[in-house]
């Protein structure tokens, strides 16, 4: 009897304990569900801002090709800088010798070297190197920085291997691609107006660069002449031009974004130059610094730009490109952590460092397909220690991934578009294609357009936008996103535009550059 009493006791205690255990468990699992209810309404919220349905896609194209107008007219007409390079003819396959380029402006520089052998030959062979910016110079004295260049040319040139050649008389020649904004005063002088990106040197402001990489090259002890100062977006429009006559738009979607394109000189009432005699010029729009009312922002945005290098500036590249997204993801996932607590009672303490979270591992989450979101955990794991996340929250944080990435993806769409409608290229009702004299004919349909727009030398009808940056080659997402609201937003027109990647153009295109504006000319 004892101890039937005694077994009874002992039950009561297990069921008890297994009442406790259950009660914790719901708990815990009511907690969960609560988490993720209060996480999934931190993104419904952010998706909803971020919203780009087409209504708003194209009042951001009206806007883009309004701003090109503005900042054509008159110095500092609009955000966009719409800065004139003193381009005036691009490459076009008769370039001959051995050309040098320099590029700055990325994550990486670049030095390269190539032979070109006219319309035969073409490009006989090239070579070059690149190495990461040490993050100390983008921060440091404009002399460091110039001369890190200088260093790393001058000993690329000393390490030249005989099938270089130089041909007889001919001195060496660089395209220096510089991409940041430059107040451009002939083809090879410019002063910098304003860093942007990572770097900011700021004793540099003002100076002309070419002259500042010029001296530090001699001081070096060599003899070399920078030919042409090209904005990346130039140099890919240089590079994609010298191999397809169509191209007449370039795009940068890397670190940084921008895009460049060829505008009638005339358009261009802020010039004071003499007008040149292609009646053409290359202008470098610096789209990263766009505004408009209609851009969607968000709590993301502003905290971004306020804790920024340069708050107040280049609000559209802070919401397209590769330097920013992840940045962009990061602040979504650290409301979730702190309202939500998505990651355990405490938010990881890494999770609050400004760009933690690397444009490239979001693209790796976003483009994870498998059912468990492996690559999801792993990359919280990596960078954040993150560990036993539910596929639940797994799934909320691709889900911010993609919103971030659409966003930015249709945005570059619509500023593509923007440039489209104001060179008269949108297939617009108004703007017709005269098949007859292969000319564009259009009415001013809202004071956007040119009456005469440029025209390509085919005269094919056809556009072809090139595109360069690890942003569009490496983010298979955001390039169908952006390819995907180009044929919404143009429709039927589409079919005559082409997106084309220009893999390394920039770089190529500075010494095309550097050879069609050389001191020396071929015999
Ligand atoms: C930044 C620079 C611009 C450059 C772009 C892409 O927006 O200001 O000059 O072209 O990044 O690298």
């Amino acid at each position: 009897m004892g101890q039937s009493k005694a077994m009874a006791g002992v039950y009561i205690a297990c069921a008890a304990a297994a009442c406790a255990a259950a009660a914790v468990l719901v708990s815990q699992r009511v907690k969960v569900r609560s988490q993720k209810c209060t996480a999934r309404k931190i993104l419904l919220e952010f998706q909803e801002a971020c919203d780009t349905p087409v209504a708003r896609l194209r009042q951001v194209v009206d806007a883009m090709a309004v701003e090109m107008h503005a900042g054509l007219v008159s110095e500092g007409g609009s955000k966009l800088k719409m800065l004139p390079t003193f381009i005036d003819h691009l490459p076009d396959g008769n370039e001959r010798g051995l050309f040098y380029a320099v590029d700055l402006g990325g994550t990486n520089f670049r030095v390269l070297r190539v032979q070109l052998g006219g319309l035969e030959g073409r490009v006989i062979k090239q070579e070059y190197e690149e190495v990461a910016i040490p993050p100390e110079l983008m921060l440091g004295t404009s002399e460091e920085l110039f001369d890190f260049i200088a260093k790393e040319l001058v000993s690329f040139v000393a390490r030249e291997g005989e099938d270089f050649r130089l041909h007889a008389g001919q001195g060496r020649e660089i395209g220096f691609t510089f991409s940041f904004p430059v107040k451009q005063t002939d083809i090879n002088a410019g002063s910098l107006l304003q860093w942007t990106k990572g770097f900011k040197v700021n004793d540099a402001i003002g100076q002309d660069v070419v002259a500042a990489l010029q001296g530090c090259i001699e001081r070096r002890g060599y003899k070399m002449r920078i030919a042409a100062l090209v904005n990346d977006t130039v140099g890919t429009l240089a590079g994609g031009r010298y191999w397809n006559n169509d191209v007449m738009i370039a795009v940068i979607l890397g670190t940084g974004t921008n895009a460049c394109y060829v505008e009638r000189a005339e358009s261009i009432s802020k010039w004071g130059g003499e007008l040149p005699k292609s009646g053409q010029m290359v202008i470098n729009m610096e789209w990263g610094n766009f505004w408009s009312s209609h851009l969607p922002r968000t709590y993301v945005d502003e905290s971004l730009d306020n804790e920024s290098l340069h708050p107040g500036e280049y609000g559209f590249e802070k919401m397209i490109s590769g330097m920013y997204l992840g940045d962009c993801v990061r602040r979504v996932l650290v409301r979730m952590a702190q309202q939500a607590g998505i990651f355990g009672p405490h938010v990881p303490h890494k999770l609050l460092e400004p760009f933690s979270l690397q444009t490239p591992d979001m693209s790796k989450m976003h483009h994870d397909n498998s059912s468990d979101l492996k690559m999801v955990a792993e990359v919280l794991k990596r960078v954040y220690g993150i560990q036993n996340t539910t596929v639940g929250i797994r799934k909320i944080v691709l889900s911010v991934c993609d919103t971030v990435c659409q966003r930015g993806a249709r945005l570059a769409a619509a500023g593509i578009v923007g440039i489209l409608k104001k060179i008269g290229r949108d297939g617009s009702a108004a703007n017709g294609l005269n098949r007859r004299n292969n000319t564009f004919e259009q009415s001013d349909v809202n004071g956007t357009h040119d009456e005469v727009p440029v025209n390509c030398p085919t005269g094919s009808g056809k556009t072809v936008v090139a595109m360069d940056g690890g942003l569009y080659e490496h983010y298979g997402e955001f390039r169908n996103y952006m390819q995907e609201a180009v044929v919404e937003l143009l429709g039927e027109a589409s079919k005559n535009v082409f997106i084309e990647l220009s893999k390394d153009g920039s770089g190529i295109g500075a010494a095309l550059l550097a050879a069609s504006y050389a001191e020396y000319v071929p015999t």
